[in-house]
């Protein structure tokens, strides 16, 4: 069957849907609940409803598009990212995976092609970390990596709690616990996304396909010194709450470059102070610490010396800790079967493609957990991602996207 791909459409479709942001272009911000991710997600089920798509949402605003099969009892095969963007981003992370996804379902829709099993496209909640400070929010829902009581007393920056948003945002919906899917509730989940990195574009190549995804790790940190009159408080009477979190910004660094591994990535992502004056002690630091690595033992190595590094820094400087560690996940091992499947669906329609590690993480790290997954990388200029120069050529998006046609078409058959 011949499956064409409009990259175009996606392009317009994907220069439409960045407009939808909290700052001014180039910048898209959409952080979670937000005007923009609500007008986004609007966007999206418009666009899912002209394809004649059956939409749900369950309780926590993950969304369902679904082409029904011809046998509607077997699993679904499943697609699909997020919408949702970190402050000062670009308009290709994890969109890609939703209006390609969308294309795909377009371009298989005009060839003519009849789903065996069902096809679902999903839109994930927040699997951006910004409001709640841990990442892939839906996606751990749905397979049980979180718990709803955990969930609902997630908090923002504002005190506000998840279950504080929810009822404001979806004051009919029901239950957290009735979001979590069953065991393989898919036949097979299959996420197209930018490679965030510079590999493919560098090594000339169409395709990236996933085999791994690297652990992540989330700390919040909060020091509680003793704030005053920056003119007054002697240096010998100080407990300096910043410089407190300024050694362990430091030690984050050494902990990751010094780690047995040359995957330990560590950065501290937000640094905030109170009562941020300039002739003012801050009294109060919250630091972000985001922790990864392809191995568990060297991560979790390198999350021991930062939490001794904080014992040592509180006492020498007389300051008080509290640490809480959102979340530290196993990294993700990809379906054998589905990779090769993806390898040789690119190699059919005449790319260029390789395995690769996925050092960011996505929804995939968890539904890998629920059943069979993989990702389709493609190319994005620079290896940028998480800044607003992110780009993707609509070439490369349309490769990807016309793997995927591929591959759904393989496994919904
Ligand atoms: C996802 O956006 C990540 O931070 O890896
Ligand atoms: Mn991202
Ligand atoms: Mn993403």
């Amino acid at each position: 069957m011949l499956i064409e791909i409009d990259s175009e459409r996606i392009q317009s479709e994907i220069d439409q849907l960045a407009k939808i942001s909290e700052a001014s272009p180039p910048v898209v911000t959409r952080v979670l609940f937000s005007k923009a991710d609500l007008q986004a997600r609007a966007y999206v089920q418009a666009r899912c409803t002209n394809l004649d798509l059956a939409l749900r949402e369950d309780v926590v605003g993950n969304i369902f598009a679904h082409w029904q099969g011809q046998d509607p009892d077997l699993p679904a095969v499943a697609t699909g990212s997020h919408i949702d963007a970190i402050p000062n981003a670009g308009k290709y992370d994890g969109v890609v995976g939703v209006l390609g996804a969308l294309e795909a379902i377009r371009g298989l829709k005009r060839s003519g092609f009849k789903p065996r099993r069902s096809i679902e496209l999903v839109i994930f909640t927040a699997e951006e970390p910004t409001r709640f400070g841990i990442g892939c929010l839906g996606s751990r829902l749905l397979t049980g990596a979180l718990a709803p009581e955990q969930a609902l007393q997630l908090t923002d920056s504002g005190g506000k709690r998840l279950s504080d948003w929810l009822g404001e945002v979806y004051p009919q919906s029901g239950d957290l616990q009735s979001v979590r899917l069953l065991p393989n509730f898919y036949s097979a989940f299959i996420e197209l996304h930018i490679e965030q990195g510079p590999l493919l574009e560098r090594q000339r190549i169409d395709l990236g396909v996933v085999e791994q995804i690297a652990a992540p790790a989330t700390l919040r940190l909060e020091f509680i010194g003793e704030g005053g009159h920056a003119g007054a408080v002697l240096m010998p009477d100080r407990h300096d709450a910043l410089l407190a979190g300024a050694e362990i910004a430091l030690a984050v660094e050494s902990a990751a470059k010094e780690s047995q591994s040359p995957d330990t990535v560590g950065t501290t992502g937000v640094f905030r102070i109170e009562p941020g004056a300039v002739n003012s002690v801050p009294y109060r630091a919250l630091l972000e610490i985001d922790l990864r690595d392809t191995r568990l033992s060297t991560r979790d190595f390198a999350l021991q010396r930062i939490r001794e590094n904080v014992l040592t820094v509180t006492q020498r400087r007389g300051v008080q800790a509290h640490l809480d560690v959102v979340n530290q996940d196993p990294p993700a091992v990809c379906d054998a079967v589905l990779v090769q499947a993806a390898l040789q669906a690119a190699v059919r329609v005449g790319l260029s493609a390789r395995c690769m590690v996925s050092r960011a993480y996505h929804d995939s790290l968890f539904m890998a957990q629920n059943c069979p997954t993989t990702m389709l990388f493609i190319p994005c200029r620079n290896g940028v991602s998480h800044r607003p120069d992110e780009y993707a050529s609509p070439e490369a998006i349309g490769k990807g996207t016309l793997v995927l046609a591929q591959l759904l078409e393989q496994l919904a058959s």
